[in-house]
């Protein structure tokens, strides 16, 4: 894979260089709620400005449906590139059309622009090769040279991911050269005991990474929604909890496969819970109660892991040699139910362990909580990426940077 140093040594002044980014961040409205992904990008961008490059960002954002919709707009996330670099960010209100040829026309050396939301056009994602391939033909007009830095996307075989870097020279960012590293880290030397902690709202977005953890890791922390499918597996009644029932027999699979290898599996031992879904808008209290995991009442709903549960997992992960976390634990967003989110986070702050935080759910609780980003390892872009990685698959963005 070329790196963007390599890249850099060439010579890219007077070049344009589309920059694939992954500037998917959360918003409320047009406010971002978490700058995360947009700033993890500003090295490779301002690296290829400084020397001279003409460079166009483009990027994903939600999953509007092939077409125009104002409510997925990349132009706050332009706005917000623009601050962080410290200069004037164009914004082209358009992928391929008048704007955006327009407004790559009109960048000097050393200037940046966004162009909109690549999802605005549905060849961006079709399964169709060939309405990829167009797609990614109008992209490639925009630019001389491709460099692939939205880690956060590899795992899409999208036009502008995995088709267009066949068309252009082409180079990996420096946010893609770290996450390699690290997530290769994970696979390859990894120093024991080696905690996994897992959480989210489904069991299905994780069973392959749980399939191919239960050969590297020592130990699996459950939580999130998807430990009540994991306490039903276990014969407890959930309530009215999130219940994948079709995944059931995959879970008793793992729980079986985890007795043998000697990994050992961690569930929640109490829950917070409640009759009704907290505000998240308003965040009125929810005041929620605790019981035992395997007591939860037929009409309530456990919406994070408890205070006996906090301190098991905190116990769990204290003499960790890694600890790779992805999922928060609890619906982290409303202040009832983040204590699980922040016990779980504070147990890889104080641990001497190599930590890895995976996922945008979880990496953006992290900085909504308050913590510090540089007290742990490592915080991935990557949600669906990471995990993906961590399964062993090829990721289409990454096959398309080696050639
Ligand atoms: C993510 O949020 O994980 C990435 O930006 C990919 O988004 P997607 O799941 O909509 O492809």
């Amino acid at each position: 894979m070329k790196t963007i140093d390599e890249l850099l040594a060439e010579g890219v002044s007077g070049k344009r260089v589309f920059v694939r980014a992954d500037l998917n961040v959360p918003l409320d409205g047009t406010t971002i709620t978490d700058d995360g992904r947009i700033r993890a990008v500003v090295p490779t961008v301002k690296a290829l400005a400084d020397a001279g490059a003409r460079v166009v960002v483009a990027s994903h954002l939600g999953r509007p449906k092939g077409a125009p919709d104002p409510a997925f707009s990349l132009a706050p996330a332009a706005a917000r590139l623009g601050e962080l670099l410290g200069a004037e960010v164009a914004f082209a209100t358009d992928t391929v059309g008048e704007s955006a040829t327009a407004t790559v026309a009109g960048l000097d050396d050393g200037g940046v622009a966004v162009i909109e939301n690549l999802r605005f056009n549905a060849g961006e994602t079709s399964k169709d090769d060939a309405e990829r391939g167009a797609f990614a033909d109008r992209l490639a007009a925009l630019a001389d040279v491709y460099v692939g830095d939205g880690f956060g996307a590899v795992h899409r075989k999208h036009a502008s991911v995995f088709d267009l870097p066949a068309r252009l020279p082409h180079a990996a960012g420096y946010l893609i050269a770290t996450e390699v590293g690290v997530l290769k880290k994970l696979t390859d030397d990894v120093k024991r005991p080696y905690v996994v902690a897992l959480g989210g709202a489904k069991v299905s977005d994780k069973l392959g990474v749980i399939d191919h953890l239960l050969e590297k890791a020592d130990r699996i922390l459950i939580g999130g929604g998807m430990a009540y499918t994991f306490l039903k597996a276990q014969g407890h009644e959930v309530g009215i909890s999130l219940l994948q029932e079709d995944q059931i027999p995959a879970v008793l699979e793992y729980l079986e496969r985890a007795e043998k290898r000697g990994v050992e599996f961690v569930l929640p031992v109490d829950v917070l819970v409640s009759s009704e879904f907290p505000d998240l808008k308003t965040k009125a209290p929810a005041n929620p109660t605790t019981v035992a995991a395997d007591a939860i009442p037929a009409d309530e709903e456990g919406l994070d892991i408890g205070p006996e549960t906090r301190k098991l997992y905190a116990s769990k992960l204290a003499d960790a040699g890694t600890v790779f976390w992805n999922g928060p634990m609890g619906v982290f967003e409303h202040p009832d139910y983040a204590e699980g989110t922040k016990a779980v986070a504070q147990a890889l702050v104080d641990s001497p362990a190599f930590t890895v935080v995976g996922g945008g759910d979880s990496a953006a609780a992290v900085r909504i909580l308050g913590f510090d980003e540089k007290a742990f390892g490592h915080i991935s872009t990557g949600g669906g990426a990471s995990l993906e990685y961590l399964e062993g698959k090829t990721l289409p963005g990454l096959a398309a940077l080696e050639d």
